[in-house]
């Protein structure tokens, strides 16, 4: 008899969709792929976009979540470098090993066109995960997969980051946290922005060099000016999209970076000029998370500057739906995660 399964389903449910507690046989891995008991998950709020159908992408009867992180348990023919036990977490994209990006790999998305990590035991491609640094609990390196390595991309690999710039990261989601955290790592000054003084106060306390809460600061672009000498900053984490791309570009600085990541504001179309790229020189990178190669980059940073995930709260497997409503809710400071 095949051992039996939980796992989390997303059903469709008028016009988007609802989360779904069910069972499956445990699945056997086939040549190229190892069994992975799940130990944590964390969630993002991309995983908030499939349930809401707000992109508009099909993932009926899909089992969500990109980031989550386990030990090896079973190992399928042909597959070297990989033993029972090893503790693992599963890339965002299951075949993005390297170099520049290709939309083939957007075919092998964890949570999104393939099945996702909120399952008591999942199947990855041995060639799609990376060792967890020894000093990461579980819950902790399941932050990793999408907001972590997002926030490395942007930074270290298209940003070449450097000590003495400065960093412009919007609110104080999971992206901007390890923003937050892999910019002070390089020696950059992070300005960072949140609705929240508490919020606030925490990320001073995790090294921030200036804040600014944009809720009563509606122009905080004003704000960064005046904190940065009127020069703007080198890097801005753009998570906000087309509600705050006109004064992302309006804070960056000459020469400066803007890494477009997030969609929090909507899908829309921007209202605003581009030309301040132009007569700033400054650009615009689009960031779609990164590669396994970015990912084994941030893990060897994490290890050596000791940085470790802020994981706002945890939810036990079967209250999923609570930690989707939780960081719906937006009360987090970093990352919500589900163990199991
Ligand atoms: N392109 C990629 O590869 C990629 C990867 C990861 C994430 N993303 C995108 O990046 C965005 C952030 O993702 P996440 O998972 O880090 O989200 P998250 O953890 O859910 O962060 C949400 C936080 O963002 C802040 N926020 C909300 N609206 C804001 C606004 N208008 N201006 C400034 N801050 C605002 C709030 O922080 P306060 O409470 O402090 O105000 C909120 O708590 C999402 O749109 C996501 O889809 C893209």
């Amino acid at each position: 008899m095949p051992e039996i399964d939980r796992i989390w389903q997303l059903l469709p449910d008028n016009q988007a969709y609802r989360l779904e507690s069910t069972s499956r046989s445990r699945p056997v891995p086939a040549a190229g792929q190892v069994l992975v008991r799940v130990h944590a998950v964390s969630l993002n709020y991309r995983d908030l976009i499939n349930l809401r159908n707000t992109a508009g992408r099909n993932v009926a009867g899909r089992i969500p979540a990109s980031d989550g992180a386990g030990e090896i348990v079973a190992i399928g023919p042909g597959v070297t470098g990989w033993s029972l036990g090893d503790r693992v977490c599963g890339c965002f994209f299951q075949s993005w090993e390297a170099g520049p990006f290709d939309t083939r790999y957007h075919q092998q998305d964890l949570g999104g066109t393939i099945d996702g990590m909120l399952a008591e035991h999942v199947l990855l491609s041995s060639q799609g995960m990376v060792r967890i640094p020894d000093p990461l609990s579980y819950q902790e390196a399941a932050t990793l997969p999408c907001a972590g390595v997002t926030a490395w991309q942007a930074l270290y690999s298209r940003g070449n980051i450097a000590a003495g710039e400065t960093v412009l990261a919007l609110g104080t989601g999971g992206v901007s946290i390890f923003a937050l955290q892999l910019a002070s790592a390089a020696g950059a000054r992070v300005i960072i922005t949140s609705s929240h003084d508490e919020k606030l106060a925490r990320a001073r306390e995790l090294g921030a060099w200036q804040t600014i809460n944009y809720r009563t600061h509606p122009d905080w672009e004003k704000e960064v000016s005046r904190m940065t000498g009127k020069r703007g900053v080198d890097h801005v984490i753009e998570v906000g999209g087309p509600g705050t791309l006109e004064k992302s570009l309006m804070s960056v600085a000459a020469g400066g970076q803007i890494a477009l990541i997030g969609v929090l504001t909507g899908f829309g179309a921007p209202q605003c000029s581009l030309f301040p790229l132009v007569a700033k020189n400054a650009r615009l990178d689009g960031i779609y998370v990164g590669s396994r190669t970015h990912f084994e980059q941030l893990n060897t940073c994490l290890t050596h500057a000791q940085i470790c995930p802020i994981i706002d709260r945890a939810f036990p497997f079967d209250e999923a739906p609570a930690a989707y409503e939780y960081l719906a809710s937006g009360a987090h400071f970093g990352k919500v995660v589900i163990t199991i």
